[in-house]
């Protein structure tokens, strides 16, 4: 079990374009995604990106049954996406809270389109091929956008509803270090 730093907003390499994964179900790669999930969940992570622990691969978990970051969020199944494409089904958008690793402390309300299409690869080579809506849409977003250099405040547009999470809502568990 390794939990890996978290990089935080500032620093570059989270603003690359990641690189498509070439060679599938490794050691190595193997390694990255027992890695991925042991740091998400020692911080109660909804997702993490690999650029978010430094590696610059095309490849995002995400996935919970309940998570005390967002607590009012309906399950979303755990998944390794790898060179993933997103197509919005409609123009829909809606808006919603979000938090990242890579920001500790903040929310934000960010728009996002309310329903998607997306497919990649599991860690297998197998196609992953889905539709999702609510927070299981937004989470997939959010991870992808990390895949091109997008952190989530980049796509606020409204900055009166960004701030502290602590502020914000005061009644999730005030020792996280969201
Ligand atoms: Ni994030």
């Amino acid at each position: 079990m390794t939990i890996r730093e978290i990089l935080k907003m500032g620093d570059p390499r989270l603003l690359l374009i990641a690189k498509p994964v070439q060679s599938f179900n490794t050691r190595e790669m193997r390694t990255l995604i027992g890695d991925m999930f042991d740091t998400m969940h020692s911080v109660n992570g909804a997702g993490l990106a690999a650029p978010q622990i430094g590696v610059d691969l095309a490849l995002v978990i995400f996935g919970f049954k309940q998570n005390q970051r967002y607590p009012d969020a309906q399950p979303v199944p755990e998944t390794v996406l790898i060179n993933p494409t997103i197509t919005p089904i409609s123009d829909a958008e809606e808006e919603g809270w979000e938090g990242c690793l890579s920001v500790p402390g903040l929310r934000g309300k960010v728009p996002r389109f309310a329903r998607i299409r997306y497919t990649g690869f599991d860690e297998a080579g197998q196609v992953i091929d889905r539709e999702a809506e609510g927070f299981h849409a937004r989470v997939v977003q959010h991870e992808c956008d990390h895949l091109i250099g997008k952190l989530y405040p980049m796509r606020v547009r409204d900055f009166t509803q960004f701030g502290y999470t602590s502020v914000l809502f005061p009644e999730l568990d005030a020792n996280e270090d969201d």
